[in-house]
């Protein structure tokens, strides 16, 4: 069989629906993505191979093309300000960014942002005409207000639980997220046929799944 696609797939909380649409539109990665520890793998029916990999670098092995198609959340997307050509949203790991922080905190008059999402809080604040500091971490930023390291943060909230366990809340929507599958440049114009079959079998399943 020859090998035709890469397909990197961000690990985490997409992961799981994500093997459900896979599965959906035909594709049998010939390992279960939720238990096994290798990173690269074939499908055993479709002439593609599967990266496992962090959210956060999915779009930089498209960008470089060392994956043809990824499927990783608008939030990782955005914030990677990759080029990358984004064709699908797949509407699900629907999630929003909200400042969030202590009851009563104006979000107007907030000067130091903790966050993972840079870009979207510097375009949020700006847009509020407010110049911030951001500082800059990788997770669990709900501890930066708890501890006076920031007056808020920018993050991901899917449940609201995390903010709620440690005495935060939502003060301001920035933007609804949701997961995305997007092509290699190159691999789009040079392996139109191959990329527009997936897209299309992925396509297919997502419209059979919001009708059933
Ligand atoms: C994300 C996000 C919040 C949490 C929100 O973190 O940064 O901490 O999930 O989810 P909830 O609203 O359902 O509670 P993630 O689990 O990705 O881990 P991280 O903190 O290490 O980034």
């Amino acid at each position: 069989m020859t090998l035709v696609l890469t397909i990197a797939l961000a690990k985490g909380r997409v992961l799981s629906p994500t093997l459900k649409l896979l599965s959906d539109a035909g594709f049998a990665p010939s390992e279960d993505a939720l238990k096994t520890r290798r990173l690269i793998f074939p499908d055993v029916k479709e002439d593609v191979r599967y990266l496992l990999a962090k959210p956060v670098d999915v779009p930089t092995y498209v960008e470089h093309g060392a994956a043809d198609i990824g499927i990783v959340g608008k939030d990782v997307l955005y914030e990677a300000q990759a080029d990358v050509h984004e064709l699908i949203d797949l509407q699900y790991g629907v999630c929003r960014l909200v400042v969030a922080g202590f009851k009563g905190t104006d979000v107007q008059s907030v000067r130091k942002v903790a966050t993972k999402y840079p870009h979207f809080a510097k375009e949020y604040f700006g847009g509020l005409g407010r110049q911030i500091e951001i500082i800059d971490l990788n997770g669990s930023v709900e501890l930066a207000p708890l501890i006076g390291l920031s007056d808020c943060i920018v993050d991901v909230v899917e449940t609201g639980q995390t903010l709620k366990e440690n005495g935060l809340m939502p003060l301001a929507e920035v933007a609804q997220v949701s997961t995305r599958l997007v092509v290699n440049r190159r691999s789009y114009q040079l392996r139109a046929a191959e990329v527009d079959a997936v897209v299309k079998s992925v396509q297919s399943a997502l419209t059979k799944g919001a009708l059933a």
